[in-house]
């Protein structure tokens, strides 16, 4: 049991969670990235370390300072998170995917900064590799937890992902709501798990709503036999 730990719920296990908007290089002095602050993925890391687990934290950008107790692994790229990801996966026995991993980057990186010459500049894009698709497909032991951004028929969406990717549970925000999303204190979600919808949620702050999800994985893992 850690010092800092006020619970004792996930003594001994190990947590995986993923934060913060991924930044796919252009050039030395450019990215492509989104709105994710972190704030979400930073609270579940800390709710799970409060409750005694080893939780290692894998972060892209974001503005959240790190938490104490809790082992940070700076990434950058999609990429890098994959493999990041990848190397602890094994000994993992729950991971949390809240990061904004970028679904496209650039086809090339440029080595030197790109200098400005015609009116108008296509840029072209390829698929990362989905991350959690991937964990997925490789789970053996695993509980692994999904987010879903979307701004429309949250449930049929939220669902879809949940069975492509082989998850245990997958939290929906519709990122349009008022309250709910990216770069706030406060979040609006619902659980999904493989029956369908199990919870939704009030607007809460970020911490309320990572204390909420501990809890429901607890109590789904105590169901799912290991
Ligand atoms: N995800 C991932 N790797 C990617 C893209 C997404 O691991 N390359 C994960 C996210 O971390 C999140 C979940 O997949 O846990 C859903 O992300 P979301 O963007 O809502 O869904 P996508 O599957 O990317 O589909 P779309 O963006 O088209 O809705
Ligand atoms: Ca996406």
């Amino acid at each position: 049991k850690h010092w800092f730990a006020s619970r004792t719920e996930l003594a001994g296990k190990s947590v995986l969670v993923t934060a913060g908007g991924t930044a796919e290089r252009l050039d030395p002095v450019r990215f492509l990235t989104n709105d994710s602050s972190g704030k979400m993925g930073f609270a579940l890391a800390e709710a799970a370390a409060n409750r005694g687990a080893d939780v290692t934290l894998i972060a892209a950008r974001t503005t959240a300072p790190p938490i104490v107790g809790v082992k940070l692994v700076r990434v950058e790229s999609a990429e890098q998170m994959l493999q990041a990801v990848l190397e602890r996966y094994d000994a993992a026995d729950i991971v949390i995917k809240a990061a904004a991993v970028a679904d496209y980057r650039p086809v090339s990186q440029a080595p030197t900064k790109i200098k400005k010459s015609e009116e108008k500049l296509v840029l072209e894009l390829e698929r990362t590799t989905d991350i959690l698709k991937t964990l997925g497909e490789r789970k053996t032991h695993q509980f692994l937890v999904g987010f879903a951004a979307e701004t429309e028929q949250v449930a049929q969406y939220a669902m879809d992902k949940l069975r492509r990717k082989n998850c245990d549970l997958v939290v929906a925000n519709d990122v349009s709501q008022d309250g709910a999303g990216f770069n706030l204190d406060t979040n609006v979600v619902q659980i999904f798990g493989k029956d369908g919808l199990i919870e939704a949620l009030p607007q809460l702050h970020k911490r309320e709503v990572a204390d909420h999800l501990l809890e429901r994985i607890v109590r789904q893992m105590q169901k799912k036999p290991a």
